[in-house]
């Protein structure tokens, strides 16, 4: 059967039929249909509006925040600071570390049980249905979460371009953390003062194209397990990432050069859920590729987390646990990805 796993090496062989474990059951498949045409786009945020709009235009802009924060949990975040030449550099490396020859990538396999590397995680038992995607994950931030065996020296550039990017997203989403602070009334270093050495880690998703993208997902359903999640959709992809709004599947049609953010079950837990950690998966194409790159942004893990104070009162009670997010993380890696079943953990 050959790398049957190995979603690239599987198109390579170009199957007549699509291998069972990535045929979902009729529940969870995904229709195709084009949206509904009142359908609307997820919310946008002027980034450079917020740094050095007028106080009109702040104003303004932190209540879209709020509104999309509260409302949809996603929006895209348009002249955000970062060089494009950044942007275009990791998607670069990303491109070419997975058109490698399978035997080069398996040189950074994730070991079974752990998130790190080249492979799919969250895969728990054998009767659990694939995605239709390759991944390669990495720790980044704070030092002792990464594994430097795992960081590929081909293409040359790539860990150096990690490296920037990071250091780049990680800026903006101290930014935003501080935004959506404000745009909940609280200081704007409520979070910084709270998380400590905030953990990142990177994942790069690139799902070939599928020949029967009815049957399978890219990526299975899930809201994240980070505080903040910033997502660069690939150039001249398809469209794949879609999110759970009103009982119905949007996609999110990519801006040229703007990043994706949403938020994550932190937030969710810290803002008493008024702020949303959405539901989200990705569908395949028939003929195009599409690779998008993931940073997601959480506390430390030594950090208590639960509502804050601030946002709990009579009209609303408390809605969560405190529990220890070191602890939450460890549940969310050690989970199937299943919709928001993982944020039950803080009932
Ligand atoms: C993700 O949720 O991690 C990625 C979804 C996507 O590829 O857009
Ligand atoms: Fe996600």
């Amino acid at each position: 059967v050959g790398h049957i796993d190995d979603v690239q090496e599987l198109r390579k062989s170009k199957p007549s039929i699509i291998p069972e474990r990535f045929v979902r059951d009729m529940t969870e498949r995904p229709t195709l249909a084009t949206p509904m045409p009142c359908s609307t786009d997820i919310p946008t945020i002027n980034f450079s509006k917020l740094v050095k709009g007028t106080k009109d235009e702040i104003k303004t802009e932190i209540s879209q925040l709020a509104h999309a924060s509260e409302n949809w949990g996603f929006f895209q975040v348009v002249n955000h600071g970062i060089d494009l030449s950044i942007l275009e550099s990791i998607e670069k490396v990303a491109k070419e570390f997975f058109i490698l020859p399978l035997e080069e990538k398996k040189k950074y396999a994730l070991a079974p049980g752990t998130v790190q590397g080249y492979g799919q995680a969250f895969v728990l038992s054998e009767d659990q249905k694939l995605d239709w995607c390759n991944m390669f994950a990495l720790g980044v931030v704070p030092n002792f979460i990464r594994s430097p065996m795992l960081w590929p020296t081909n293409p040359e550039n790539f860990s150096e371009s990690v490296e920037v990017y990071s250091t780049e997203v990680r800026k903006l989403c101290q930014n935003l953390l501080k935004y959506i602070a404000m745009s909940l009334g609280l200081n704007g270093d409520v979070f910084e003062n709270m998380f400590g050495e905030a953990v990142q880690a990177l994942r790069m998703n690139y799902y070939p194209p599928c020949p029967r993208p009815d049957l399978v997902l890219g990526l299975s359903p899930h809201s994240d397990g980070s505080a903040l999640t910033v997502l660069q959709q690939g150039k001249g992809n398809s469209v794949g990432l879609q999110i759970l709004k009103d009982d119905r599947w949007v996609p999110v049609k990519p801006i040229p050069n703007a990043l994706v953010i949403n938020i994550g079950d932190t937030i969710e837990v810290l803002t008493n859920g008024k702020y949303k950690s959405v539901e989200h998966r990705a569908v395949t194409h028939k003929e195009k590729d599409r690779l998008s790159i993931v940073t997601f942004y959480a506390p430390s893990y030594e950090i208590e987390v639960g509502p804050m104070a601030e946002l709990v009162d009579e009209n609303n009670p408390c809605k969560y646990r405190r529990y220890n997010h070191g602890e939450y993380s460890k549940h969310y890696v050690t989970n199937k990805l299943q919709g928001k079943k993982t944020l039950e953990f803080a009932r």
